[in-house]
């Protein structure tokens, strides 16, 4: 969502935040701007809706603002239709700010200030954070952002100029995220690290309701009380290379092809003598035995992890485990409490729901434990315990190695928990352990031969609607196929357990409708099959995915993606390999935006 770039230095400030906030695309947005002290020390601003090219375009005619310092801004649209006059920075008169998150008081503010005669031009929460700012100016801008934000309730983050203090640059957040950056003689603020990587790797984690003041002596800190402190500088372990698309047309394929390096990162520090160890993530055998009930809880892919999670865990520890939807899970009251574990999975680790559940679980006296890509984010900096996903930057919107990573952590989750509960034996969970070793070479494999998703795809891309079925893992990991084949291809597509079609949903079923149905769990695959002979008795074109060794009857399938052999449990790790394949492609075929997809943002920080 929203993305925030700021400078202070001695480049073209235009040049830096357009740099910047073209590493902040794939976050998702509508529209773009900046504000720039210009070399008369005055603010410029720039704004336009839509692609960050057509602000380029409008500075191409309109005449670039030149400066060395400034804000730029990536609007995702909530308060107000996407356009150029919603589009940020928005000024309040004195004060221009860009803002990511959402004013929850915003309506108050509004009315209040209306009533002393302050008048608004947009729609947005934001201008409203604008005006209060500037109605509270008090010629010192460290303390009136301190007693503005006291009265600003939601999440945000924000970059601030005050026209009467040129080249400096204020920046301030409660939940949503925001670094600073620090360079040689310059430094900056961002939404997140990759905005900056091509100036500095170094930077500070600003933390709830702290002021970072940017100028050219470079940068301070204080607390919400206007009082200086000091914070360790952290240097980031991506390079750029990594946030580029290393010669792949789009990240997302990048993205897939990394999964086999990406697990192997994640897995290999979490075992020792062929065992998993969480030890240094605070897990240990003895205080998995304590929980007597686990919840999942996240959003889209997340969760589908969760779900692969819940049934992995719930076969070889028999503990119960349900798997929750963030936004779900916080206001339904849940249950849950001392006594038991609620893993949060997240990849940016600031979805704002999944984070309100943490918050609640917490709360109720539960232990918490993150799954989190993202270095130093909310969620992995407040849970009890922590993995991290050692999956590198994602950009593509559509997530495809944080799942992979994500479910390959509940698979060392869940044999560290049936260990520790004594459910299986040290020479089980060895042989578990070392099957998972196994499938970063075999996913190598699988990618070497891409003709026949590519072939599945362009059958699709005339497709109406489609379903994915399966039965156990197969129809956990169907979920994730058709939200990846949805997000990125605009058809749609549900994901149904095999054994629920007759009660409903085989009314749907019509010539020509194709079917993706996975099949790669043996107890379960005479069943799935029988399901899938009564979609295609019934004109459906089924699309299976199964264990190469199975040749289906010319009444089963029309077409087929075979697998390689690997213990049923395991079998997610390959199978999904197919399914996003087959998404990426039709989206390519239909000549789709496959990174940015429309209408979605990469990092869900609003609820
Ligand atoms: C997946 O392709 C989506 N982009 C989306 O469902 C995502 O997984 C969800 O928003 C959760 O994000 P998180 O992992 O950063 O919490």
């Amino acid at each position: 969502m929203c993305g925030i770039v700021g400078y202070v230095g001695n480049r073209d400030c235009t040049d830096v935040l357009i740099n910047g906030l073209s590493k902040l695309e794939y976050r998702g947005y509508d529209s773009a701007g900046i504000a720039v002290f210009d070399n008369n020390q005055k603010i410029r601003v720039a704004k336009s809706k839509g692609r960050l090219q057509n602000l380029i375009d409008r500075m191409n005619q309109d005449g670039k603002p030149i400066g060395n310092a400034g804000i730029g801004h990536t609007r995702w649209a909530t308060h107000g239709e996407p356009s150029d006059v919603n589009s940020h920075p928005h000024s309040g008169g004195r004060v221009t700010i860009v803002h990511n998150g959402i004013i929850e008081n915003y309506k108050q503010i509004k009315d209040y200030l209306s009533d002393k005669g302050v008048s608004f031009a947009s729609d947005t929460d934001t201008e409203v954070a604008a005006k209060l700012l500037d109605y509270n100016y008090n010629g010192s801008p460290i303390e009136t952002i301190s007693e503005t934000i006291r009265d600003l309730e939601g999440s945000y983050a924000l970059g601030v100029i005050f026209a009467d203090h040129p080249n400096v640059v204020y920046a301030v957040r409660k939940e949503s995220p925001l670094i600073v950056g620090v360079g040689k003689d310059e430094s900056f603020i961002a939404s997140d690290v990759p905005a900056v990587l091509d100036y500095t790797k170094n930077y500070y984690l600003l933390d709830h309701e702290e002021i970072a003041v940017l100028d050219k002596t470079g940068v301070k800190i204080f607390d919400s009380f206007g009082r200086k402190i000091e914070k360790e500088l952290k240097t980031a372990d991506w390079d750029v290379e990594a946030i580029g698309k290393g010669g792949y047309e789009h990240f997302m394929l990048k993205e897939i092809h990394e999964q086999p390096t990406a697990i192997r990162n994640t897995i290999m520090p979490r075992i020792k003598d062929g065992l998993p160890n969480l030890e240094e993530c605070g897990i240990t055998p003895e205080t998995l035995k304590k929980f007597r009930q686990i919840f999942i809880v996240a959003c889209g892919t997340a969760m589908h992890a969760g779900m692969v999670g819940k049934y992995v865990t719930e076969k070889l520890a028999r503990v119960p485990v349900v798997v929750d939807i963030a936004s779900e899970f916080r206001y339904r009251d849940p249950i849950v409490g001392e006594g038991d574990l609620v893993i949060i999975i997240s990849q940016s680790g600031e979805t704002a729901d999944s984070k309100a559940a943490m918050h609640l679980a917490k709360k109720k006296g539960a232990k918490t434990l993150a799954i989190v890509n993202a270095m130093g984010s909310s969620i992995a900096r407040e849970a009890d315990m922590l993995i991290y996903t050692h999956a590198g930057p994602e950009i593509a919107v559509a997530s495809t190695k944080a799942y992979m990573v994500q479910i390959a952590v509940m698979y060392l989750f869940a044999f560290e928990m049936a260990l520790a509960v004594g459910a299986i034996d040290e020479t089980e969970c060895k042989r578990l352990v070392s099957t998972l070793m196994e499938t970063p070479d075999m996913i190598e494999k699988l990618l070497e031969h891409k003709e026949t998703t590519q072939y599945i795809a362009s059958s699709l891309i005339t497709a109406d609607s489609l379903l994915y079925i399966g039965r156990g893992l197969d129809y956990a990991l169907s979920m994730e196929g058709s939200l990846k084949l949805k997000e990125i291809s605009y058809i749609h597509s549900e994901s149904y357990a095999a054994g629920e079609l007759k009660h409903g949903t085989i009314s749907l079923i019509h010539d020509g409708m194709p079917v993706i149905a996975v099949a790669t769990q043996s107890d379960l695959f005479e069943k799935t099959i029988s399901n899938i002979q009564e979609v295609k008795s019934r004109g459906a074109k089924v699309i299976l995915v199964c264990r190469d060794s199975y040749q289906p009857e010319p009444n089963t399938a029309d077409m087929k993606f075979g697998l390689p052999d690997l213990d049923d449990l395991l079998m997610p790790m390959l199978a999904v390999v197919p399914l996003q394949l087959i998404a990426y492609y039709t989206s390519v075929h239909k000549g789709n935006d496959v990174d940015k997809p429309r209408n979605l943002a990469k990092s869900v920080t609003v609820e």
